[in-house]
């Protein structure tokens, strides 16, 4: 059995940790750390899990980790996590990291967008991006994965196809996409309040959201080139989901390369494109109209459609923002680091 940790497992993507690892046939809790003012039986903590799991959620004694655990999944905030995962992998654990610490290879860039200062360079130099469907070769000999974030993933997967066939112009991608409630957590802000939220739907982080500067690294890295991205993300009343529509447009004909023949690109073409793209993929599917996020809500899956309008080329995907976009996509790294199948405890 894999000896799972879970750091911060009092939040959100904690509490959906523990539900998965609950149902995993070869990974078992071992310890759950939170805030002092947190902690507790888990039963007591989360009535949810109560019978199910006799385990109490403690405050971190790095003593205690080290030797009970063979993985940790931090599940801190951006800034916080970068002061315990060193200590974590000091420890001997692998580290699958949530927050957005370890994502951006660019100092400047993680410095510029999170406004503070970088303090475990040396460990951000190795992490490796955990999108499986695009990295599974590199995540499988990581000790720290930076899990990726769950508006990137929807994005990422959505547009990843046209990017490694350079079918699209690579300063044309448009994501726009609207995100559930607890994709911000358990403390909401006041905006994100239920007598704010109720009924309501509104743009934030206008031109400045810290995803894009993640879509853009890891975008450009499929193409081979320098990705712009402008990203417009949305917040509506409902629980968990993200729906993400990405518009692109085709490189002409004669900006295109030898090998695609020059021929029109058309909505059965890309469908066939991606069909093939994510053949092997256990969770990703191709859909042949608009995905909705409570197709997907609860899995790990990830639905994406593809079609042509106007001249342009526009992709769907939906996701659960705390499964494929957290502590799903956590799970399946963690299956893939210990060669275990990539599916158990996500099906
Ligand atoms: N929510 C999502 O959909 C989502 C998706 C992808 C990635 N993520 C990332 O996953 C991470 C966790 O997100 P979440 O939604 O689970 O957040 P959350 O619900 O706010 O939970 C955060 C956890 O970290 C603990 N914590 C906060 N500050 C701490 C500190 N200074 N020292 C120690 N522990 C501290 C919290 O303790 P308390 O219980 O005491 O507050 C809680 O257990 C974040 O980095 C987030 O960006 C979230």
């Amino acid at each position: 059995m894999i000896r799972v940790a879970i750091i911060g497992a009092s939040g959100y993507t904690g509490a959906e940790s523990i539900r998965i690892i609950l149902r995993h046939s070869e990974a078992e809790l071992v310890y759950l750390t939170a805030l002092p003012e947190e902690c507790g039986a888990v039963g007591d903590v989360f009535p949810q899990f109560k019978g199910r799991c006799d385990l109490a959620i403690e405050p971190l004694d790095l003593d205690k980790l080290s030797g009970t655990a063979d993985v940790a999944l931090c599940c801190l905030p951006h800034k916080v996590s970068m002061g315990f995962v060193p200590k974590l992998l000091t420890a001997g654990l692998k580290v699958i990291d949530f927050s957005a610490d370890y994502r951006l290879k660019d100092v400047k860039v993680y410095e510029e967008f999170y406004e503070v200062k970088h303090t475990d360079t040396a460990n951000l130099a190795r992490a490796v991006f955990g999108l499986p469907e695009l990295l599974r070769r590199q995540i499988k000999d990581a000790e720290l994965v930076a899990n990726p974030g769950c508006y990137p993933t929807g994005a990422l997967l959505a547009i990843a196809p046209l990017l490694r066939e350079g079918l699209i112009k690579t300063d044309s991608i448009i994501v726009n996409a609207v995100t559930g409630v607890s994709g911000a957590g358990k403390n909401p802000s006041s905006k994100f309040h239920f007598p704010n939220m109720n009924e309501n739907l509104f743009a934030y982080g206008i031109g400045s959201h810290r995803h894009m500067p993640e879509m853009e690294q890891i975008a450009g890295e499929i193409a081979g080139t320098d990705v712009q991205i402008l990203f417009q993300p949305h917040v509506g009343p409902f629980d968990r989901g993200i729906l993400s529509t990405v518009y692109c447009q085709p490189v002409c004909h004669s900006e295109r390369s030898e090998e695609s023949h020059g021929e029109k690109v058309g909505s059965e073409q890309l469908l066939r494109l991606y069909n093939d793209f994510y053949s092997a993929e256990p969770f990703v599917q191709i859909h042949k109209d608009a995905p909705a996020v409570k197709d997907v809500a609860g899995t790990n899956y990830c639905h994406i459609f593809v079609t042509c309008v106007k001249g342009r080329i526009v992709c769907f995907s939906a996701i659960d923002n705390l499964v494929k976009g957290a502590s799903g996509q956590a799970i399946q790294n963690m299956n893939i680091i210990f060669g275990l199948d990539e599916k158990l405890g996500l099906l």
